[in-house]
């Protein structure tokens, strides 16, 4: 399995605190079944701001220690949205995932929608993709699924948090999470670990669920997903898969 999201690099955010806590995450991250981490500390200058050369070689270190654990660790960062992303990403102060065109994006807590959408299009003007990160956690995207769907019909994409689903953040978020997979929006699940204890490096018994709930092709194309992202390679929602299998079967039912 392939973790898009981790806050695995040491003493940079609200992520892990030392480097020995990043190696309790593998450890964890390896028992769960995760074979490849992007590791993505926070970009948001008014709480964290790390320097971009201090998170390139904290990540060098940790992608030695990494393959002891037969983990493959990547680059990205969790850049939250505004309108300075662009020059963050320009400047080599955020790093897009595995330095491909996906990038990681956190909305921030309250905005105006054509704000956003703006921002969002503005990134995507200058060849990046943006994958937003655990829209299940924001009361305003639990209100307005249609903003949701606009947003991924612009071209963008959506990633929850493995915790999300197997019930860290309570019903309510669970259930907006079984809803955003009927109408087939997501597109990636990640951890979003920050810590060896509470939120930690797990993706196995969300996708359990999600093959309880929608069964087995659509957590395979969650997996083939990630995996595209790290090639920078396109990703896909599980409607077109389906409007393809429906084209099949068409045919089928016509030779028969
Ligand atoms: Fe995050």
């Amino acid at each position: 399995m392939i973790d898009i999201h981790c806050h695995i690099l040491p003493n940079l955010d609200d992520g892990a605190k030392s480097f020995e806590e990043s190696i309790k995450m593998l450890e964890i991250a390896k028992g769960d079944g995760i074979e490849e981490i992007v590791a993505t500390p926070h970009i948001y200058p008014e709480f964290y701001f790390p320097d971009g050369e201090k998170i390139k070689n904290s990540f060098e270190e940790l992608k030695i220690k990494a393959k002891e654990f037969s983990i493959e660790l990547y680059l990205g960062t969790d850049l939250h949205l505004t309108p300075e992303s662009i020059k963050y990403l320009k400047e080599g102060k955020a790093f897009p995932i595995n330095f491909g065109n996906y990038v990681l994006v956190e909305p921030p807590e309250f905005f105006y929608e054509k704000e956003m959408t703006e921002m969002l299009f503005s990134l995507r003007g200058e060849g990046y993709i943006p994958i937003i990160t655990h829209p299940e956690r924001y009361q305003i995207f639990r209100e307005k699924m249609d903003l949701l769907k606009i947003i991924v019909e612009q071209g963008n994409y959506l990633q929850l948090t493995s915790a999300s689903i197997t019930g860290y953040f309570g019903e309510n978020v669970i259930n907006f999470c079984k809803s955003l997979f009927k109408k087939n929006l997501v597109h990636l699940i990640a951890s979003d670990a920050h810590s060896p204890r509470k939120r930690v490096p797990a993706l196995k018994g969300a996708y359990e669920l999600i093959e309880e709930w929608e069964g087995l092709e659509y957590v395979n194309l969650l997996k083939e997903n990630a995996k595209n992202v790290i090639l920078n390679k396109g990703i896909s929602n599980f409607e077109r898969k389906k409007e393809k299998r429906k084209w099949v079967k068409k045919i089928l039912n016509k030779l028969w």
